[in-house]
This record gives structure tokens, sequence and C-alpha cells, in this order.
């Protein structure tokens, strides 16, 4: 039996084509127009439909621990959320464990996701101040398929400078990308003690207590120590134009580097520190100006930053109300669900991105950038059959009532978006479809990446 997708507005690398997509066992194996079908073939009628390519989220934090609390989605949550939002694969993070190897350390995250997934999925692997690493320890996950590395320069887990220089001249063998969280920590702690001297802790602090000069400082720093080895670098979460434009700045005198922005710091801005229950809205980097908005936006436009992701990381606001300071807290929002919904229509229904941009960075720049390209982020012959067909006509008011996260609620609250995702089919299975998450049981692989 082949899934067939008909007559939709399929974008492909080369651009938007009125076509078919065939898929049988799991591989598209077919496009074209008037594709043949069979009567135990399952149709799915695409008229006047986009069809993507399944988008990747690859900044998601499921199932997360920290000495504050445990996230609200776990695995099987998190994915049928994403799921029901048009993902169809998820990079999540591995730490490394006491007492481990990363690859150990890495094979028990994927052990515990097993079976729980309703989505294929994939790691960045952590390296942290707190675990040694070598490179034997870097090509072992070369070899199991992991070809990227995630760095904090702030909170406890941080790598200190002389061991992220140490990584990137590892990385230069092993050939996988390392992806920072990019905010300085000296100015964090700085501006943190300054502001607990004023007595300033409220949640209405908290952009003011991480203020862009942090993130900028951070990205200026790790640009210079990937321009002294001569590695490529990739920022997750960039939260700053001044960040974007450095960035642009470093890529236009040759340097290698690529980055993501998520649509709270394209949507909502500082404001919202302001706002009654505001713990709903905080994460780190925190939420900047409408000025950062522009910024970024450009950055996508002009191919600064390559990814949009969500860094879903998702509470209860029952969970984030336990604190009540800018400097204890759950950091965190849920994000995956509303990924393509938002994107697509501010980005795309309002002129600003391409419907070809918009692919790019929700599916084909992150595959190609964690090698998961073209098994994953395309729509051709011989690629998975992830599919995420998307209906540009319908409206949707977001409401965390009917979205699918654990947090049961979004900090995109009362958005109108014009777009929506009205099914997702992982390897030819309609997962989604019209409302309905269909997956009788979770059937998501871990995939691996190639590493160049
Ligand atoms: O606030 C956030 N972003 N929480 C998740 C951890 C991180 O910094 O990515
Ligand atoms: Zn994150």
């Amino acid at each position: 039996m082949a899934t067939v997708i008909k007559n939709g507005n399929v974008v492909t690398e080369q651009g938007v084509i009125k076509s078919d997509v065939k898929i049988v066992n799991g591989v598209i194996t077919a496009l074209g127009v008037d594709l043949e079908t069979s009567k135990e073939d399952q149709v799915i009628d695409a008229s006047g439909k986009f069809v993507l390519p399944g988008v990747i989220d690859a900044h998601t934090h499921y199932n997360m621990a920290n000495q504050l609390g445990v996230t609200a989605d776990d695995v099987e949550s998190g994915s049928k959320s994403a799921a029901c939002g048009g993902v169809t694969t998820y990079i999540d993070f591995a730490s490394p464990l006491e007492g481990k190897s990363l690859l150990e350390s890495l094979l028990d995250k994927q052990a515990n996701a097993e079976g729980h997934s309703y989505l294929d999925y994939h790691y960045h692997m952590e390296i942290t101040g707190q675990h040694d690493f070598s490179l034997e320890d870097l090509q072992q996950l070369t070899r199991y398929g992991i070809s990227s590395l995630k760095v904090y320069t702030t909170y406890a887990d941080r790598l200190p400078d002389d061991q992220i220089k140490k990584l990137l001249a590892m990385v230069k063998e092993t050939g996988q990308l390392v992806i920072f969280h990019a905010e300085d920590d000296d100015l964090i702690v700085s501006f943190r003690e300054e502001f607990q001297k004023q007595n300033k802790t409220g949640v209405e602090y908290h952009a003011e207590s991480r203020p862009h000069i942090a993130e900028v400082k951070a990205v200026q720093n790790l640009l210079a120590m990937a321009k002294e080895i001569d590695v490529p670098i990739y920022i997750v979460h960039v939260s700053t134009g001044e960040a974007c434009q450095i960035m642009k700045k470093a890529q236009e005198e040759g340097q290698k580097v690529y980055g993501e922005t998520c649509p709270h710091y394209l949507l909502l801005t500082a404001d919202c520190y302001k706002k009654e229950q505001a713990q709903r809205y905080m994460m780190t980097p925190p939420l900047r100006t409408e000025k950062d908005q522009e910024l970024l936006w450009k950055g996508l436009q002009e191919g600064t930053l390559q990814c949009l992701t969500t860094d879903h990381c998702s509470y209860t606001v029952e969970q984030k109300l336990q604190f009540n300071t800018c400097f204890k807290a759950l950091n965190g929002i849920p994000g995956s669900e509303t990924l393509l919904p938002l994107t697509y229509s501010e980005g795309v229904a309002k002129g600003r991105l391409s419907i070809e941009q918009l692919v790019a960075c929700l599916a084909t720049n992150p595959a190609k950038l964690f090698g998961l390209y073209p098994q994953k982020g395309v729509i051709g012959v011989g690629s998975d059959g992830d599919i995420t067909i998307l209906d540009p006509e319908k409206e949707v008011i977001l409401t965390g009532e009917k979205l699918h996260s654990a947090a049961g609620y979004t900090p995109f609250e009362g958005i109108k978006v014009k777009g929506y995702p009205v099914a997702t089919i992982l390897r030819g299975n309609i997962i989604y479809q019209d409302g309905e998450f269909l997956a009788e049981k979770p059937q998501g692989r871990f995939v691996k990446a190639r590493v160049k």
C-alpha cells in the first residue's frame, strides 16, 4: 500500500511545483502529475494546499530535569504536540551522566525515548564543564552518528573558554558542529549581583538583568575563538539584532557561522514581563524589543540565520508560578506545535519570507547542518516520506486549551494565525489530520546523522 498526496503545491528544493507525491514503505518513490494509484492506496487530496517536507524542530527539551523541576512535556506528550503542529523530526539534547562516557550517556537518553516518541528524533550531545571529554569520546559519537555538540556559555554547566578552544580544535578533526547557547556568564553574574543589591529581583526585571550585551559579548568571543581555530560554529536561539549583525559581518569576512532564532524572539517583546503571570514568558535569553524583531526577520530574509527552532522547554503555569523572582525561575516555554503556524502566518502570509525560505529554515537547513539530509528535510525521491500539508487559508486563534502540550498554556495565547497544518505524515503514516491525532502508538525512530 502506498500513500499518495495528490494535486498539492509541493515545495521542493527547486521551487514550488504542482505535483503528486508517492510514498512506499516509508520512502518517497515518485513525484509527478497524475501519478497512478490503486484502490489499496491511502490517497490524500491536497488541492489548494502546500505540501512541505516535514518540519524539523532542531531545538527541543522534552523530559528535561534541572534542580527546580522536570518539564511538563515528556517525549510522548512533547512529540504528540509537535506532530499536531506539522513537526516530523525533533532534535533534543543528551546530557553527560556521572560515571558514563559521552556515548553511554547518549545511549541512555536514547533508550529512555525508545518506544515513546511519535516522531523521529536525533540528539545534540552536550559538552559541559563538569564532564571531561577526549578526542576519542567525540570520535565514538561521530561513529554512532552524532554530528553536533552543544555548549552553554552560562549556567552551572557552562564550558570555560580554554575548554571551548580544546573542543573546537578537536571538532576540526572530527567534523562535528559545535552549537552554542551564547550569554556571557561574567556579565550575567555581575548584573545579577547589582540587581540583587538594588532589590530588583521581580520577574519584571528578567530582560534587564540578562541584557543584550551579554549575548553580544558571548557571540563576539565565540567568533574570535572559532576564527583563531578556523572551524564553523552555530549559535542557538539568537535573540538580539546586534548579535545577528555581528554574525552577518563575520560571514561577509568569510567566517562560517550559522544560527537559529525562535518564534518568541520574532513575535513577543520584553513588555510581556510587565504582564500578570509574567513567568509564562520567561526563558533565556529573554524576550527583547521590536527593533530586535525587525533585525531578526532581516537575518532570516538575508540568510544570516539559517534555522527556525523553538527551544521547546515546557512547564505548566502552576510550575512556573512557584517562583516569583527572575533569579530563581523555571525558564523555558512550549513552542513546537506553534512553530509552523506562527512562522507561516507571520513570515509567509505577511510577505516577510517566501514559502521556499520558510521551508529552508524549518526543514532543509537544519537537516543539512545536522547531518540528516537528504533522508530528512526535503521532498525528493529516496528521502523519508515525512510530509506536512498546510492549508494557507485556515485561520486559527491560538489557545493553550486546544494545543496538545502538557504545559496547558501557550505564550502566544490569542494570536490569530492564517495558515495551519492539516496533516502530518511520518514515513508514509498519517499521524495527524484535520485536528485529529491519529497515531495509535509511538513509532518514532532515532535517526543517525552523517558527519562531514
Ligand atoms: O529558558 C530556556 N531556554 N530553557 C531551556 C534551556 C536553554 O537555555 O536552552
Ligand atoms: Zn534550549
